[in-house]
């Protein structure tokens, strides 16, 4: 159930540009399922009342550990960066609904932009436990914007059961610095010639992951898609949060989602 917790920081280290890893000991990665995420309140300005939602790319519930992977883009995410192992605060969660497995036997094709990539690393490993296999497609704006740490999960998890197919981790950059010169859609169409994926995953930004809808829609296959919306509360009692979906009406980002069919969603 969605409720506060505390915790504290184990590690909160810079990746690359501008991108962190905080590592946390807390009670709800017993709890927390792949897709989900959490509100956290980030000590030091009484006036931020604000919580920061993030999903998680790693969760040990034995350990009781959770891995977030995060940009830092403004106030609250530069204070989170510059807490150190063994400060405390809290976080609501968890929250949301989050991925599910594909309801057909077969693939599955993964496609993460920037830092969509935590969420979807997390799915993979729902996937590789559930004997799903799954090749990946990974974007970012330029080289050095890539978390290596993350993309080296993706291709060592364990294969799918019952095949020796190798798992294809596609590299994009939208300068060309690194893998494929482009956008992960420009990739997405290659591979999804070659295989007969049952199931699309996807998050990142707005523009890509409703690109990647309209690919997987044309195809007729399947697309789950994480969304991301500026939240207040996180579990559903402010309604600051709307996703349009197709039938005209409304569904809450923090608890209808962040996880949607991409079908549902009105792009
Ligand atoms: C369900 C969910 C999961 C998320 N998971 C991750 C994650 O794993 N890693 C990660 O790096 N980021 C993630 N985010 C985005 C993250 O919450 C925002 O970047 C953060 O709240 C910005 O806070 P700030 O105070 O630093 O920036 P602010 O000063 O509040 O804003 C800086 C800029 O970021 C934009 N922004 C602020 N909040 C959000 C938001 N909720 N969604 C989109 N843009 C926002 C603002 O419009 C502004 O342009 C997630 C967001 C949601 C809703
Ligand atoms: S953030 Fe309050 S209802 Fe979604």
């Amino acid at each position: 159930m969605t409720s506060e917790h505390p915790f504290e920081v184990l590690t909160n280290a810079h990746v690359t540009k501008d991108i962190w890893c905080m590592t946390c000991h807390t009670p709800v990665a017993a709890q927390i399922e792949p897709g989900q995420f959490v509100n956290i309140a980030v000590p030091g300005d009484a006036s931020h009342i604000l919580r920061i939602p993030l999903s998680f790319s790693a969760a040990d519930a034995q350990r009781q550990t959770l891995e977030l992977v995060y940009a830092v883009v403004g106030e609250g995410t530069s204070r989170l960066s510059a807490m150190r192992p063994g400060e405390v605060s809290t976080m609501v969660g968890p929250c949301g609904r989050g991925w599910w497995l594909p309801k057909k036997s077969g693939r599955a094709l993964l496609v993460a932009g920037g830092v969509g990539l935590p969420p979807v690393v997390a799915c993979a490993r729902m996937l590789a436990r559930s004997g799903v296999g799954f090749d990946a497609i990974v974007g970012s704006q330029t080289s050095d914007r890539h978390v290596e740490f993350l993309l080296d999960e993706l291709r060592n998890m364990p294969p799918e059961q019952g095949c020796d197919c190798a798992r294809k981790v596609v590299v994009t950059t939208d300068d060309g610095t690194r893998g494929i010169h482009g956008f992960p859609t420009d990739a997405m169409a290659g591979l999804m010639a070659d295989h007969p994926y049952v199931q699309v995953y996807t998050c990142g930004p707005l523009g890509l992951m409703g690109g990647v809808a309209r690919i997987a829609r044309k195809r007729n296959v399947a697309c789950q898609t994480s969304l991301e919306r500026m939240m207040g509360c996180g579990f559903g009692a402010c309604s600051c949060c709307n996703v349009e979906l197709v039938s005209g009406e409304y569904a809450l980002c923090c608890k209808d989602g962040p996880v949607f069919d991409a079908e549902e969603v009105a792009w």
